[in-house]
């Protein structure tokens, strides 16, 4: 894999995932070498991955993508491979991602999140990698009363097991461009959705259930709000970020976090209501509480990112849905795994 010409390779952990394999699709498009390290887990189902795997290796005809199955707590395995790919920059997305499962098993998080985070950086300081990407999110900014969220303001009240751990993953972070000079950008995104999406977020569950005729669960009353993501937006946020980490070599060391969404809220109801419209099918609502962990609202700020990256989200909600839509019927009519 060593002796292409371009722009160089990019190690993205978590790349089988939602997130990951369109982004290693985008890095492909712009002529960059890319290694995908993922450990399949289970926490969807696994042929889903390896069907976006499929779906990125199509894109690449020239060998210049390469799937590693590996666990990011595998030092030895983790070293071997930052060792043999040297990569100009590692985009680390693998996580536990999800609030309310890691309720259930805060430690399994910790374990991946952050003690995870922690070994690749390692391996980084270790192999003078030095430009490095870290997938936060919103939800460290817990219940902020104030909106929109800015990269400045506390976050120092995460309510989730979750939240905790991108918030540790951010300081761990800092830690290692303090110390090792390194350039990294820690990307807050927020709900981020579109084809591929986990099946685990709202938007897929609801569509595939309202589409099958059965109830869906709605926690609170329709009232809290999130900023959603288009997945296309959110890519090219991160590949701003890229842009902005490798600049020129020899750059200073730099560390910036940066909140990527599209600084508009949209309330459960109105989501729902949207999904509705598209489907041209009426939702069954089952009224619950709001689950312990979930967050009242989300709402980017996003001037930093437009000042850095040159950020500039495009995809409003109602088109951004239909593009889900089409995708999940597509995927229905071919007979494949949804969930
Ligand atoms: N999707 C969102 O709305 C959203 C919002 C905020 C933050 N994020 C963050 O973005 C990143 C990507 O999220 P996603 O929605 O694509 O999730 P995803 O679950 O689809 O992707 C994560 C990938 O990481 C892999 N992985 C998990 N543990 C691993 C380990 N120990 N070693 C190697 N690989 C491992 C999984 O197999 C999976 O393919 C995550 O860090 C998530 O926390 C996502």
């Amino acid at each position: 894999m060593k002796n292409h010409k371009g722009p160089g390779c990019i190690l993205v952990t978590g790349g089988a995932g939602f997130i990951g394999s369109h982004l290693c699709e985008r890095l492909l498009q712009e002529g960059y070498r890319v290694v995908s390290f993922d450990n399949f887990n289970n926490f969807y189902d696994r042929s889903i991955k390896e069907r976006n795997i499929e779906s990125v290796r199509s894109q690449s005809t020239d060998g210049k993508f390469l799937s590693v199955y590996g666990d990011i707590r595998d030092k030895f395995h983790l070293f071997e491979v930052m060792e043999r790919e040297r990569p100009l920059c590692v985009i680390h997305l693998a996580a536990m991602a999800g609030v309310r499962p890691s309720l259930q098993d805060p430690l399994h998080y910790t374990d991946v999140n952050v003690v995870g985070t922690q070994l690749l950086l390692e391996a980084c300081a270790g192999m003078k990698v030095r430009h490095f990407i870290f997938a936060s999110s919103s939800s460290v900014y817990g219940n902020n009363s104030k909106v929109p969220f800015a990269e400045t303001d506390c976050v120092d009240y995460p309510i989730s097991p979750y939240a905790a751990t991108k918030k540790a993953g951010e300081l761990i972070c800092y830690n290692y461009f303090h110390l090792h000079a390194m350039r990294i950008a820690c990307l807050r995104f927020f709900t981020v959705y579109g084809p591929r999406q986990r099946p685990d977020l709202a938007i897929h569950k609801f569509a595939r259930i309202i589409q099958s005729g059965q109830e869906i669960s709605m926690y609170g009353d329709g009232e809290s709000r999130r900023d959603y993501t288009y997945i296309d937006d959110c890519i090219s946020g991160v590949m701003g970020a890229l842009r902005w980490v490798v600049s020129e070599k020899g750059a200073p060391a730099a560390y910036e976090i940066v909140n990527l969404g599209e600084s508009r809220m949209i309330s459960l109801a109105e989501m729902i209501a949207c999904i509705e419209k598209t489907l041209g099918k009426k939702a069954r609502i089952k009224r619950l509480p709001l689950q312990p962990g979930d967050v009242e609202r989300t709402y980017a700020d996003i001037s930093k990112a437009r000042q850095l990256f040159g950020y500039a989200p495009a995809t409003d909600f109602e088109t951004g849905i239909g593009h889900f839509v089409d995708w999940l019927h597509s995927l229905e009519k071919a007979g494949a795994k949804t969930s």
